[in-house]
């Protein structure tokens, strides 16, 4: 990976057929270390309310909280691009979302800002792009709006919601959003919103027909407080596993790095996610 990525480069790899790799970050030692592996995208996720903080939901995380880990990794992230979560209610109102846009770039050193949710986010993003703040959408499972939902279910499964998706996808897409992430939907309606959508589609939890993927950090390396998601994977167990037999006991391929480098050698030749990471 020797050029920095943009917006564009993620767009020319989608149009070239190759599969986007990105995880969340929340650091400087594993920004150096993940853009040395070759991740992509780095995003700055409010997971980390869940795997940093130990909260139950990302709801309590704050923009301060935002900007503040956005600038550990971006302050280290010299090619992959730093995407920076809007936390909860930070973009209730186009006004408050530029304001927290300014600050997660301005301060954060991000690339780009990602938000949940549908059409009602239409006039946000538009007025975000127009303002030269590149936006990230987030369709699908919504953590953030978990108390609504009742829990982190599977989404779009039945028609009438594939169809919201697919059109609040468009419109997103209209408005200027420059990527979609999509989140823990049926692998049919993902790899369809795949080929549909001109932007980037990166899937989690989504099958391996988007253009790209991305996990939280902490499930591919096995440290999740309480149990990782069905969809995702421990590729440093995996890493362990490969290297014990390859080397018949010898270590030296088992490492943070090398997990990293598996996660985005199996994310670009469609390895992962396998079946038995898919869900219905
Ligand atoms: O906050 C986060 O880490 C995310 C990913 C799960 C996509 O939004």
């Amino acid at each position: 990976m020797a050029k920095t990525i943009t917006t564009a480069s993620l767009l020319a790899l989608k149009q070239q057929g190759e599969r986007i790799a990105c995880l969340t970050c929340y650091d400087a030692a594993f920004a150096q270390l993940l853009e040395r592996a070759g991740v992509e995208v780095l995003l700055v996720g409010d997971s980390l309310g869940m795997v940093i903080q130990g909260q139950r939901t990302t709801v309590p995380v704050t923009l301060d909280q935002m900007v503040y880990h956005s600038r550990c990794v971006s302050r280290m992230a010299a090619r992959s691009l730093v995407i920076a979560d809007m936390p909860f209610m930070s973009y209730a109102t186009p006004e408050r979302a530029v304001d927290a846009a300014a600050r997660l770039m301005g301060e954060g050193g991000a690339a780009m800002v990602k938000l949940e949710g549908g059409e009602p986010l239409v006039e946000t993003v538009a007025r975000l792009t127009a303002f030269g703040a590149p936006v990230c959408a987030h369709l699908g499972l919504l953590p953030q709006s978990v108390h609504q939902l009742g829990g982190y279910r599977v989404q779009g499964r039945d028609a009438a919601d594939a169809e919201r998706i697919e059109a609040d996808a468009l419109a997103l897409q209209d408005a200027g959003a420059s990527l979609l992430i999509l989140e823990c939907v049926p692998s049919a309606l993902a790899s369809a919103l795949s080929q549909r959508l001109r932007i980037p589609v990166i899937g989690i939890g989504a099958g391996n027909g988007c253009d790209g993927q991305v996990l939280v950090l902490h499930d591919v390396l096995g440290l999740t407080p309480g149990s990782a998601p069905r969809f995702s994977k421990n590729f440093l167990a995996a890493t362990a596993v490969e290297s014990r037999a390859g080397h018949d006991g010898d270590a030296a391929g088992f490492s943070i790095e090398a997990a990293i480098k598996g996660y985005v050698a199996a994310v670009k030749s469609g390895a992962f996610p396998a079946a038995e990471h898919t869900l219905a």
